[in-house]
């Protein structure tokens, strides 16, 4: 079975409209010879229709950092899945660790944007993690368990089809600190089978699982080596296009 890598920039609350439209159209100059990985980069909600816009018809494909899992209403500052796919996304991120731990997100406001990510034909990356107190209390795949058990509650396979899972440790998020090549491939073996567990072999197997935490060019070849990692959830590194089109172009 082969998973065509995905390596994706998360642009947090970075660049403004114009800069991140500048970042994004050298990307895409850079990023034309690229076969075989999927590319794909979230910026602010503000600037991904110009960002859209501005890379329509290249490999660089727009993703949205969150979503609200209504269709419409008196939702006073949030976003449905419907606006931002009409603004040109095909992905959106959900239940980042900087969403849980500031913004209240929880595995059921994530089931429920997965939800609405499927309606409106959006591909849902499902971002999951342990914290270092976790870890160190031998807690991570218990975590992980319940995140992706209740995240993923009640959905059917066929509905998960373009799910995208990211494990992204939370002490490897913007520290620098990357988790170690052992405790990716562990973490990632155990979230494949947990996927079989769920949803049976085949949905396992064609599901792609990110890594995300400090990775940067200097890492990502032996991150990607694992058999498990089928791509990159990358922050800080994502910024500079320069910088990111060497992880994109990890393999040549
Ligand atoms: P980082 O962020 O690459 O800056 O560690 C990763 C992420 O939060 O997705």
């Amino acid at each position: 079975m082969t998973r065509i890598p995905l390596i994706a920039g998360n642009w947090k609350m970075h660049k403004t409209g114009p800069q991140a439209v500048e970042t994004a159209r050298q990307l895409a100059k850079l990023c034309s010879d690229v076969k075989n990985v999927d590319v794909m980069i979230a910026p602010t909600y503000l600037s991904l229709p110009l960002v859209a816009a501005s890379v329509a018809g290249t490999n660089v494909k727009i993703g949205a950092q969150n979503l609200y899992f209504e269709k419409e209403g008196a939702f006073t500052g949030e976003v449905s899945a419907d606006m931002i796919k009409a603004a040109g996304a095909s992905y959106v991120i959900i239940g980042h660790s900087e969403r849980r731990q500031y913004f209240g997100e929880t595995d059921s406001s994530v089931g429920k944007k997965i939800n609405s990510a499927i309606q409106s034909g959006l591909k849902p990356v499902l971002c999951i993690g342990e914290t270092e107190k976790q870890r160190d209390e031998e807690k991570t795949f218990l975590i992980l368990d319940k995140q992706v058990s209740d995240g993923l509650k009640g959905f059917v396979r066929e509905e998960l089809k373009d799910l995208v899972l990211a494990y992204e440790p939370v002490w490897a998020i913007g520290t620098g600190k990357s988790a170690s090549v052992q405790q990716v491939r562990q973490v990632h073996e155990y979230l494949r089978s947990l996927l079989e567990k769920l949803f049976a072999k085949p949905f396992a197997n064609q599901t792609r699982i990110l890594y995300g935490g400090s990775v940067k060019p200097e890492n990502v070849v032996e991150l990607m080596d694992i058999e498990d990692v089928d791509g990159a959830l990358v922050g800080g590194a994502s910024l500079d296009a320069d910088k990111f089109i060497k992880i994109i172009k990890y393999n040549i």
